[in-house]
């Protein structure tokens, strides 16, 4: 018997699943334990639980996959770091959450009342972007497939492009920090007045009331790239934004999630003054939500393009298409 136990633990929606003989034998999140819509956290009772349901012992857990690998990419992070200059509280903010996902071994060990000696070397770290393609592809009907993920950011990507093909998921093309279309929709998300983690589906709802009047007003802030052998790729305009800088907080601790602003007053000037949480919801906000998904689709049109690159390669008679979009 083969049982794979894979966590997701502090980001939001901290959850758990467990995998057995290749068959789903359990998956919950843990805010249906803490009853806290997006808890972060370690998922200490979603772990509990999936064991739980498959009536497995904790020894008897082979690997345990966690959907964060600190040392992926630390090249392309030096590098920024060394170009950009990022601030003392960027810098500390990365340190402290590599620590706490570093410390995984020791919160499941605590856990499933294992020792952490029994735990550690049984620990697979998966970079975050092939975790989400991979919960997409390999329970998929197909045999090959076009695989795509976008989000915020993980293991400092936030798109990502891949081939999938019986057990192997080849990773076609990579979309670094600072740009990310997750961020995008999150700064429009807190302009429009929904501040709290998770907000983006009100805006998701908002835009069907209204008319993408400002999409050429946005088109500056999502730059696409041409589609060229690294396949179709974009950049915000960091003019925009915050995330990058280091005056952002974020707190990823155990209960709801936090992040503070990442928009900056340039987007003001852009379109008009930012709505507040307690003003009442003009047209002018529909419009505003319409076009922000008006935009956010520019690039994943461009990615679905890299992607018809990438059947062409692999040369796939009719392949079909499996997508994650996640947080
Ligand atoms: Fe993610």
């Amino acid at each position: 018997m083969a049982a794979v136990l894979g966590i997701s633990a502090y980001h939001g929606d901290a959850a758990a699943a467990l995998v057995v003989d290749g068959r789903l034998a359990g998956a919950v999140a843990e805010e249906r334990f803490t009853r806290v819509k997006h808890w972060a956290g370690f998922p200490s009772e979603a772990v509990r639980s999936c064991l739980d349901m498959a009536g497995l012992d904790p020894w008897a857990v082979e690997h345990f996959a966690v959907a964060r690998d600190p040392r992926a990419h630390l090249a392309k992070k030096a590098f920024y770091a060394l170009l950009h200059g990022p601030s003392i509280g960027l810098l500390r903010d990365r340190a402290r959450n590599r620590r706490r996902v570093s410390d995984a071994a020791t919160a499941l060990a605590d856990a499933l009342g294992l020792p952490v000696d029994h735990v550690r070397p049984r620990i697979q770290w998966v970079e975050h972007h092939p975790a989400h393609m991979a919960s997409a592809f390999f329970v998929s009907p197909w045999e090959e497939a076009a695989v795509c993920a976008l989000d915020g950011f993980g293991d400092f990507v936030s798109t990502s492009w891949a081939v999938g093909s019986g057990r192997r998921l080849k990773v076609m093309g990579r979309v670094h920090f600072p740009h990310s279309l997750g961020m995008f929709y999150l700064a429009l998300t807190q302009y429009l007045g929904f501040p709290r983690y998770g907000d983006e589906y009100k805006v998701m709802g908002l835009a069907a009331y209204g008319t993408p009047d400002f999409a050429e007003a946005l088109r500056p802030v999502i730059r696409l790239d041409d589609l060229n052998d690294n396949g179709g790729s974009f950049e915000l305009d960091l003019r925009y934004f915050r995330h990058h800088t280091g005056g952002v907080d974020m707190t990823w601790d155990g209960g709801e999630p936090v992040i503070g602003r990442v928009w900056t007053e340039e987007l003001e000037r852009l379109l008009g003054p930012a709505r507040r949480p307690e003003e009442p919801i003009e047209p002018r906000h529909e419009a505003i939500a319409a076009s922000a998904q008006r935009s956010s689709k520019r690039p994943r049109s461009t990615s679905s393009a890299a992607f018809t690159a990438a059947r062409g390669r692999a040369g796939w008679p009719s392949p079909g298409a499996a997508r994650s979009t996640a947080s």
